[in-house]
């Protein structure tokens, strides 16, 4: 299958790529050496695809989400976190032989270098933890290879199972640190969650015992969150990545890019919102004209994606695992209260149906994170954690398909050439 493009009177035929799912898409990779010139553009890239893929398969007009071709239902129901990272990173689900080896492997480097804590030191308690663990994953360098031998499946996997084994001791340490507690290592008896939990929250004179309400509660989350094709931090990771900088610097920035309150970093400012909505007296309709008014720069927060236009599937696990958890450890948080008005209300909202904006990922996340004792700073780094495998996953099929540097065009629209003009006689 071929498309035409025609301009300045001449025809360019350029081949159509269609993927597993039927989606197609004009390759025009050859478009500019065949024109003499003639680019696309596509500030977002809202039209584009940087890539084709093979790990996850998203249909934001239908509200489908596939890891591997499993559905996120399926997944977030039945399966651990650790199997779902293996899953994305490797392709296939693990037997239990590999689980078990995979997770072996893990515990063997489950931890970091004691010259770590010296830079954690140097940072002030009010740091954002998402701050402190872009850095330390870049710092992470240091102490391991900085790039890694992409031609030797050894040397791949030590890399991936490094960053997954030590990356949740920084996201540990970053809340220790706010927290004031002593930086202290996991417990290798423990599932790969149940161990996060505990070095997050043990104290150091008491035991941690793991609420398995709780454990299987983040369990969930983290695996909704564990990859979500082409998003502004993934892309991040794969182009920073294809200049040949390491895993770990290509992680680091992917935590950077996550941060954004446009991207992971909506789940913060989401209980933020319905906290200012709280003490503000309850009263949604306020907000609601806030968010639509377009010279307010008020956005409502956790609503709204750049592909899902119908549902996003996420938010509906989240939404029913909410109620389920807080009614576990019977908590009740007047928050999820607003946050259900708010959704109920943007539903029968023109402005929201016309646009087509429905609760994200992240509206009724936080609530959850919060009811698991998890400070609202840190929601971002518990998103983080669960993309970790996504990210890794994307990097490792961007290296070995060998893909081009990322380097895209622009359209210049700046002054013409002029002279230099001597600074006196500015
Ligand atoms: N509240 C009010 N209006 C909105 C919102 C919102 N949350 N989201 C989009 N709009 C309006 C926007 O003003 C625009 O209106 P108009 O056509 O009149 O100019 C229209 O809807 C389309 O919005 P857009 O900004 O062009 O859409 P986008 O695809 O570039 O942005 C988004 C997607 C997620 C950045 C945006 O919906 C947003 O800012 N949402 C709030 C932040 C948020 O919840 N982010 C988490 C995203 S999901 C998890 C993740 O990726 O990390």
């Amino acid at each position: 299958m071929n498309a035409t493009i025609e301009f300045d009177g001449k025809k360019y035929e350029l081949p159509v790529i269609t993927g597993s799912e039927k989606e197609n898409a004009i390759d025009i990779s050859k478009l500019r050496g065949q024109s003499g010139g003639l680019i696309t553009i596509d500030p977002g890239f809202k039209n584009t695809g940087s890539c084709e893929s093979k790990i996850t398969f998203l249909n934001g007009e239908e509200g489908i989400l596939r890891y591997r071709g499993y559905s996120i239902e399926e997944l977030a129901a039945n399966a651990s976190f650790l199997e779902v990272a293996y899953l994305l990173i490797f392709g296939e689900l693990p037997t239990q032989n590999e689980l078990d080896n995979f997770f072996d492997d893990i515990k063997e480097e489950s931890h970091v270098d004691e010259e770590m804590k010296k830079i954690l030191d140097g940072f002030p308690k009010s740091a954002h933890p998402m701050g402190v663990v872009s850095s330390l994953t870049n710092a992470l360098i240091a102490f391991n290879p900085s790039s890694v031998n992409v031609d030797s499946e050894e040397d791949m996997y030590k890399a991936i199972i490094k960053i997954l084994a030590k990356f949740p001791v920084l996201c540990a340490w970053a809340l220790r640190k706010r927290t004031g507690q002593p930086l202290d290592y996991g417990d290798n008896d423990l599932g790969y969650v149940e161990n996060v939990l505990k070095m997050m929250f043990k104290k150091p004179n008491k035991d941690y015992e793991v609420d398995p309400v709780v454990a299987s509660a983040l369990n969930k989350l983290l695996i909704l969150h564990a990859d979500h094709e082409q998003n502004c931090s993934t892309s991040t990771v794969r182009i920073v990545g294809s200049s040949h900088a390491g895993l770990f610097a290509s992680i680091s920035a992917g935590v950077s890019a996550l941060w954004g309150p446009l991207h992971g970093g909506a789940n913060q400012a989401v209980i933020e919102m319905l906290e200012a909505i709280k003490e503000d007296g309850g009263d949604t309709k306020k907000f609601m004209a806030k968010a639509k008014d377009k010279n307010d720069p008020f956005r409502l927060m956790g609503f709204g994606h750049r592909v899902y236009k119908n549902f996003d599937p996420r938010a509906k696990i989240i939404k029913k695992s909410a109620d389920e958890v807080l009614g576990n450890l019977g908590i009740q948080d007047p928050v999820l209260d607003i946050a259900k008005g708010l959704e109920k209300e943007a539903l029968e909202d023109s402005y929201f149906v016309d646009r087509k904006l429905y609760p994200n990922v992240d509206f009724y996340s936080g609530i959850i994170y919060r009811a698991l004792g998890i400070p609202t700073d840190m929601f971002t780094v518990m998103f983080a954690l669960g993309r970790l495998p996504g990210w890794i996953a994307q990097w490792r099929e961007m290296r070995l398909k060998k893909e081009p540097i990322g380097r895209p065009r622009q359209v210049y629209t700046g002054e013409n050439h002029r002279a230099y003009t001597n600074i006196n006689n500015r």
